[in-house]
């Protein structure tokens, strides 16, 4: 079957079954033919949280599907791939979060969105990259403790002038691997190119940036954007993006290594066969999900 027919089969099937199709900016870019909605972490857990549909496909990873289920537990959530999984989510669990938590008593626990249930159910409050200033500032306390993702945190506490983040060193292997060096080098090819960086990365790169967010927010300042030509410092998915959507400008991926391969892992075939055989669905263990949904719904009813 040609990717047309693809199409028009899992289209006209989300129809029959009231499914819409959540796609994360890093997903294979033909995805957002038959998605209701593409975006970053924060706008798909909103979208998720407040949609009438019955069934929820979520293009993206394990994290992101289980976060719908616990926004949405009366619906079925389904990956189209049960191995497209998060390395930074797997950097932490729940012995290793309560080990944290007793080396740091009494300090109120931030966890960044790609994260497991697990680790949600014993957090105080939930954040992405689109809201992480906002969700630390929410609380109002000198100290927080941050998981999983080291950078992020960092990031935050650089720009916040009176909170101390104390980050659990953990990160992703893409984002975490891409270095100054490749930003001086593509920078000595295209000088007059702006730096658009997604906080994932080291502060080494992240100081380098012309612009700090998440993939949504890098998309939306480029195309605001005035400049024609950008240095892409996360994963290829956004310059994909930007290549269809601003033909006028040049994009360029930091390194041909920026890819996440387990974003990749969804195809057409995978959400026409998700929606024909409801593999594979979500499920969230009750207890858990009561718990990690706190955390969720705190972040969600913030302002990025
Ligand atoms: P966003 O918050 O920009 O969606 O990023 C999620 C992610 O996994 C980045 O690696
Ligand atoms: Fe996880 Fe990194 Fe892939 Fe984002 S890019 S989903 S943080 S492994």
């Amino acid at each position: 079957m040609d990717n047309k027919e693809l199409i028009e089969k899992i289209k006209k099937l989300k129809k029959e079954k009231n499914a819409i199709v959540l796609a994360h900016t890093y997903q294979n870019v033909e995805i957002d033919e038959v998605a209701d909605f593409s975006g970053d972490s924060l706008y798909l857990s909103q979208q998720a949280a407040k949609t009438d549909a019955d069934v929820i496909v979520f293009a993206g990873v394990y994290f992101m599907a289980e976060t719908a289920k616990i926004l949405s537990p009366q619906k079925t959530v389904l990956l189209p791939n049960l191995n497209a999984g998060c390395a930074m989510a797997d950097k932490i669990n729940l012995l290793q979060l309560r080990k944290f938590k007793d080396e740091n008593p009494n300090i109120p626990v931030v966890c960044y969105v790609n994260s497991t249930a697990e680790v949600k159910s014993e957090s105080d409050i939930c954040c992405t990259s689109a809201n992480a200033i906002n969700v630390v500032k929410s609380l109002n306390a000198k100290e927080v403790l941050f998981v999983p993702d080291q950078h992020l945190g960092s990031y935050v506490e650089s720009q916040l002038n009176d909170v101390k983040v104390i980050t659990y060193p953990g990160f992703c292997p893409i984002h975490h691997s891409i270095t100054t060096d490749d930003v001086i080098s593509q920078k000595s090819l295209y000088p007059n190119a702006k730096v658009m960086v997604h906080p994932e990365c080291q502060k080494d790169v992240t100081q380098m940036a012309d612009f700090v967010g998440s993939t949504t927010a890098i998309i939306k300042a480029v195309k605001e954007s005035n400049d024609k030509e950008f240095i892409i410092v996360t994963e290829k998915g956004v310059v994909q993006r930007l290549e269809r959507d601003c033909p006028d400008k040049k994009f360029v991926l930091i390194n041909e290594k920026a890819i996440c391969e387990t974003m990749k892992l969804i195809h057409l075939e995978d959400i026409l066969n998700t929606l024909q055989n409801n593999e594979f669905e979500i499920k969230v263990d009750e207890g858990i999900a009561k718990k990690a949904a706190n955390a969720i719904e705190r972040m969600v009813n913030i302002n990025a």
